[in-house]
């Protein structure tokens, strides 16, 4: 299965089961919504929908959702899975089915669409919560084995697995989540779902969104009951391709393989580095591209910030592999070929693409040239201090990110105290200066 088969299959079950197919939002938050940056999941869009704000269009909806996900943005290109830009497909269901439903849905579509063995099936749900004066979730227990999954294959899991809330307050609920066990050959008897373990891979989360979380924590029942369900397209893609990293998926061959031309053989990095390398500028490339067809701009700031840093990390990726200058925008070409029948925004917008990646990669390219001089010579005295790394942010912007990953694969050691105490005395002192009020961001 493609993709591109995979997201047609996920949508075309759900609308011949009665839900509306909507366009993915855009990256961009409403403005209504100040709890997040960037849109992670594929209900964000829809919240007003789940808070009884707005009439949904339809009471069952379904979606492929474009979500952009930074906190894990170190462990790009180091694990199989991790990405910032992904696809969430879901299906909603606004005060229509709840559990049982949702339960019936996913497990159909994962033995009929997916083609998935019963035996190889795997659920967790919520096991409860003193503090949120929640028991066990009694109904997602019933409705499994309504469906014929053995007690034993349902594991009850904690709050901090399985309670799923969009942002610190807003729409949340117990979730239950759908696991593959690829079988012994990835782990051991003894690893259970929900663990940290490559032998059960988690492919599908139904929230049951029923609870409006306060600033405070308190838990108010929504106006209605609710479903809300992700599963992760790119991770649909590892399992349907047989293949062990997301890299190696039909969306990012293309991409990896432009690396791996553009590099042209050359063998300064070891295997494992250039490796990493060429995965940390597929996903970045991928992302800002996604980002500026939906407005964004880099900046030092907010969501500009976001796109800028992972502009700056693809070019000093892209710089540590020897290629020559004006490699971004042939990665934006290779992302548009690729996903531009899908996101046509990709294509209307791509002048606007192609001018932010040239500026960004040719501004920061002389800075990099500059900022990796001073660098080397700090490396050479074998220990990076905070004072050093907050001139090479200061002086020559130079992300301390970008300094640690670099110190670190040098195993050279940095104090990141240092840094931050650096950072916070040039604050004071620029607040003073300017009669109040740092700078932000960056
Ligand atoms: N909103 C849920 C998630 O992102 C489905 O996992």
């Amino acid at each position: 299965m493609t993709s591109d088969e995979i997201r047609e299959t996920f949508l075309s079950y759900f609308e011949a089961r009665g839900h509306k197919r909507l366009a993915s939002g855009s990256l961009v938050p409403a403005s209504y919504d100040p709890s997040v940056l960037l849109t992670t999941a594929g209900m964000h869009p829809l919240k007003p929908y789940f808070q009884g704000i707005e009439t949904p269009p339809h009471n069952r909806l379904t979606s492929c959702q474009k979500c952009f996900r930074t906190p894990d943005i170190e462990n790009v290109g180091v694990t199989a899975r991790h990405l910032t830009f992904f696809e969430m497909l879901g299906n909603f269901s606004l005060g229509d089915y709840f559990k049982a439903g949702a339960a019936e849905f996913a497990w159909e579509l994962s033995l009929e669409g997916f083609g998935f063995s019963p035996d190889d099936l795997w659920v967790t749900v919520f096991e409860g919560d003193e503090e949120l004066g929640l028991g066990p979730d009694e109904e997602a227990i019933a409705a499994w084995e309504a469906l014929g999954v053995p007690r034993e294959r349902i594991v009850l899991c904690p709050r901090s697995e399985n309670f799923w809330q969009a942002g610190p307050t807003g729409p949340c609920g117990p979730c239950s989540e759908l696991y593959l066990d690829r079988g012994l050959q990835w782990g051991t008897e003894d690893d259970l779902p929900g663990g940290e373990n490559e032998r059960f891979l988690e492919y599908w989360n139904l929230v049951f969104m029923q609870y409006d979380q306060s600033e405070t924590g308190v838990l108010t029942p929504l106006p209605s009951q609710n479903i809300d369900t992700g599963l992760g397209l790119n991770r649909m893609a590892v399992i349907q391709q047989g293949v062990d990293t997301v890299f190696d998926t039909d969306q990012f061959r293309p991409l990896m393989e432009l690396g791996e031309s553009l590099r042209g053989g050359s063998g300064r990095l070891s295997d494992e580095e250039t490796t990493r390398a060429l995965r940390i500028l597929a996903d970045h490339t991928r992302g800002m591209t996604f980002l500026i067809a939906d407005g964004v701009v880099p900046s030092n700031e907010e969501r500009g910030y976001v796109l800028r840093r992972l502009m700056r990390r693809a070019i000093a990726q892209g710089r540590h592999l020897g290629f020559d200058q004006g490699f971004l925008p042939q990665y934006v070409d290779a992302v548009t070929e690729t996903m531009g029948a899908a996101y046509p925004e990709l294509t209307a917008e791509r002048e606007a693409i192609l001018r932010w990646v040239t500026s960004e990669e040719e501004s920061f390219g002389r800075t990099l040239e500059h900022g990796l001089a001073m660098l080397e010579d700090v490396l050479a005295r074998g220990e990076v201090t905070g004072e050093e790394a907050f001139q090479l942010h200061d002086t020559y912007g130079f992300p301390i990110d970008l300094t640690e990953e670099i110190a670190a694969e040098r195993g050279v050691p940095l104090v990141r105290a240092g840094f931050d105490a650096a950072r916070a005395g040039q604050r004071e002192r620029s607040a003073a200066a300017a009669g109040g009020g740092g700078r932000v961001g960056a």
